[in-house]
């Protein structure tokens, strides 16, 4: 099973491919995949874990609990989200389902690694200046798999580029990391408010590597 990504199709293109996705066993019990969602022309490019349980019902990133949290970050950052593309390193939901709810599995290694296609092809595509890791699974599939997100959030770090990159002059593009916006609806309330004024000074750094 590898993911079928197509070429010269644009995001509209892409979005619509990766919806008949059968790269991995995840696609089965969810409701749908959920792709990137932002405007082609976006500069910077947040990348997540996987959709939560509202975002494969509405088939949009962070669009639940933790895209509000987002939002707000964003928002407190000086960042309009209408400007951001929005996705995920895994584009379906891995859950274990009880009779109340259905619980948050996390991507495995194989996830991440098959569902990795499409996310080389939207970065592709979208040629942002930043990239932002919501958290260390992109992180880790991102920048390094030692990447430690509580040590090495907040650093701008130069976006690796091919020889042929180099040699036409593209221009330097830069990676980030930050704590991921659902680790900060977990942190218990007496710490909560630090955790997000340090996503916020982060966010302000990504919005102020943009050209
Ligand atoms: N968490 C993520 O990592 N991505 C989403 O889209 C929603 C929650």
């Amino acid at each position: 099973m590898t993911a079928d990504v197509p070429d010269g199709v644009g995001l509209s293109g892409l979005h619509d491919a990766a919806s008949g996705c059968r790269g991995c066993e995840l696609w089965e019990p969810a409701t749908q995949t959920v792709f990137g969602s932002g405007p082609e022309t976006a500069r910077i490019v947040f990348v997540g874990e996987q959709p939560g349980d509202q975002e494969d019902r509405r088939g949009e990133p962070f669009v639940g609990p933790a895209g509000r949290l987002l939002d707000r970050a964003l928002a407190d950052a000086g960042i309009d989200r209408a400007d951001t593309y929005v996705t995920n390193a895994v584009k379906h939901f891995r859950f274990r389902p009880t009779p109340k709810r259905r619980l948050h599995v996390s991507p495995g290694n194989e996830h991440i690694a098959a569902c990795r296609p499409w996310l080389d092809a939207e970065l592709a595509l979208l040629a942002p200046e930043i990239v932002v890791c919501l958290g260390a699974v992109a992180a880790r599939a991102l920048i390094a798999p030692s990447f430690r997100i509580t040590k090495d959030r907040g650093q701008l770090l130069p976006r690796p580029m091919t020889p042929e990159q180099e040699d036409a002059g593209v221009q330097q593009s830069w990676l980030m990391a930050t704590l991921h916006p659902s680790a900060i609806l977990r942190t218990p309330e007496e710490e909560r408010a630090t955790a997000y004024d340090a996503v916020v000074a982060d966010l302000r750094v990504a919005a102020s590597a943009l050209a």
